[in-house]
């Protein structure tokens, strides 16, 4: 089962926000959707939204004429570039995708080549999940009770995921007890998506409110928290889903071990710290309603990030498919 995959030529998106009650897929070859749907989070995830744009770039030139390529593929690129601005994987992709371009301009099999490309991408980002779970696997010092946050599964990637893949081969190999998952306020992406997973997975979970993990610590009930990452600097700052500051920051109080599991292409060359990260703000109304159910008054003031940075210094380690780097964080002599 895939999150996103190229099917007949056109994009097979399981839609999200639908989950866990439907099952629904978007069908489409249209750039204008796919943007969409990257905003609307129907397809999310660091991983999953490099792969979903780097399909897009393929697709924005098949039913051009040839003289129509340049401009076709420069306006796609330019629509999904502004769609979500804190995951690297997007920006890493779409790079990728616009190199090929420039390199295979004047090829006469331009589309089957972006294509190509595209799914190489998709298909490397599966290999990464392999060897990130296995590189984390060494974390483990016995069975435990692991805390994450958000989603970092297969619906987050082009594979099996990320923490979540981690936390999967941990328990296949009897060292996970049970894993706690934070719903992950607004758009509770650990209370539909995770919880989703791990049922699928049979992996024994409790669903808590993101303000319980601190009474779960202090209680001695957590062995370690493992989550993703969106963009890691140079320096090791990194972003991830609001409210994982929150958790780096108890698990310093509690002298709790706080990983991060990202592929290396998360790691952002070109950014020093998190000075650089720009944090996405998102509609108020992810605040006031619960699917449809409006929870307040719609004129209240609200304040929206989508991510949040945790600093270097609150990181035990980042696993990643090359190894886990551990402070201080070099990244550029692997
Ligand atoms: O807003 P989202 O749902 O796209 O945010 C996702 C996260 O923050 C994940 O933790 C991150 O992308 C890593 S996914 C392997």
């Amino acid at each position: 089962m895939y999150s996103v995959e190229l099917v007949e030529e056109k994009l097979k998106i399981l839609d999200q926000t639908k989950l866990p009650f439907i099952e629904e897929y978007i069908f489409t070859d249209n750039v204008e959707r796919i943007a969409q749907s990257i905003e609307k989070l129907e397809v999310r995830g660091a991983p999953a939204i490099g792969i979903t744009a780097a399909y897009a770039l393929a697709l924005s030139i098949k039913n051009s004429p040839k003289e129509k390529y340049s401009n076709d593929f420069f306006c796609a690129y330019n629509r999904i570039k502004i769609t979500r601005p804190t995951a690297v994987n997007l920006f890493y992709a779409i790079d990728k995708m616009k190199k090929c371009f420039d390199e295979n301009h004047y090829n006469q099999n331009l589309y089957e080549i972006l294509l190509n490309k595209a799914k190489e991408i998709h298909l490397n980002d599966i290999k990464l999940c392999e060897l990130i779970a296995e590189n984390g696997l060494s974390i483990f010092s016995k069975k435990s009770n692991v805390l994450t946050h958000c989603n970092t599964g297969f619906l987050a990637t082009g594979g099996n995921g990320t923490a979540l893949n981690v936390i999967r081969l941990a328990f296949e190999n009897n060292l996970i007890e049970h894993v706690f998952v934070d719903e992950t306020r607004p758009l509770l992406q650990g209370s539909r998506l995770t919880a989703w997973e791990l049922e699928k997975l049979k992996i024994p979970f409790t669903i808590i409110t993101d303000s319980t993990a601190a009474f779960l610590m202090q209680q001695n009930k957590i062995d370690l928290v493992i989550t993703g990452a969106d963009r890691i600097t140079l320096n090791g700052d990194s972003a991830n889903k609001i409210g994982t500051y929150n958790l780096a920051v108890l698990c310093n109080y509690h002298k709790i071990p706080f990983y991060l599991a990202a592929p290396f292409t998360t790691i952002d060359l070109n950014s020093s710290d998190k000075t650089k990260i720009k944090i996405e703000e998102r509609n108020k109304n992810e605040i006031f309603e619960i699917g449809s159910n409006k929870i307040t008054k719609q004129n209240y003031s609200a304040y929206n990030p989508a991510f949040d940075i945790i600093p270097n210094e609150l990181i035990t380690g980042i696993i990643t498919d090359k190894k886990i780097f551990y402070k201080p964080f070099d990244f550029k002599n692997v």
